[in-house]
């Protein structure tokens, strides 16, 4: 039956839960708890601003950033990561940031990257979605806005 774990409760329901460690290192458990929220479905959902504006404005998709996504999918799939428990690289709109991009943002910890090229992708993919290591030179400053 369709839903029949969210009526009757998810197996998982027992997982202890977890906080947000003080160092640079995140959780890398699937289907994390965090008080008072559900179970997660993805361990780590990703979010590329593709947005491009037609008007002169700077925007992200000025910036290869699909090529970007594009290589962020192929990369986390090559690597298995991809998939429930794991891993899901997504499409997004202005993510209201511009004056970073071109950037991405992975939840559930809300770590924002302004990256260049596809190897920062490479190194976003090993060092957090794989081994939950923040890279701290790609992060966006918390001030950037639009
Ligand atoms: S155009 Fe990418 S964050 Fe606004």
């Amino acid at each position: 039956m369709p839903f029949d774990n969210v009526i009757n409760g998810h197996p998982n329901d027992e997982t202890p839960m977890t906080t947000q460690p003080q160092s640079a290192k995140v959780m890398t458990q699937p289907h994390v708890s965090q008080p008072g929220l559900p179970t997660t479905y993805y361990q780590r959902h990703v979010f590329f601003c593709l947005n491009e504006r037609k008007n002169g404005e700077a925007s992200c998709a000025q910036y290869q950033a699909q090529e970007a996504f594009d290589h962020c999918k192929s990369q986390v799939k090559a690597a298995g990561l991809s998939g429930p428990g794991q891993v899901r690289v997504n499409k997004a709109g202005c993510l209201d940031r511009c004056a970073g991009g071109p950037l991405l943002v992975v939840y559930p910890e809300g770590v924002w990257y302004s990256y260049v090229d596809t190897s920062d992708i490479d190194e976003i993919v090993t060092s957090h979605l794989k081994n939950g290591q923040v890279v701290q030179r790609l992060l966006t400053p918390p001030d950037i806005g639009r």
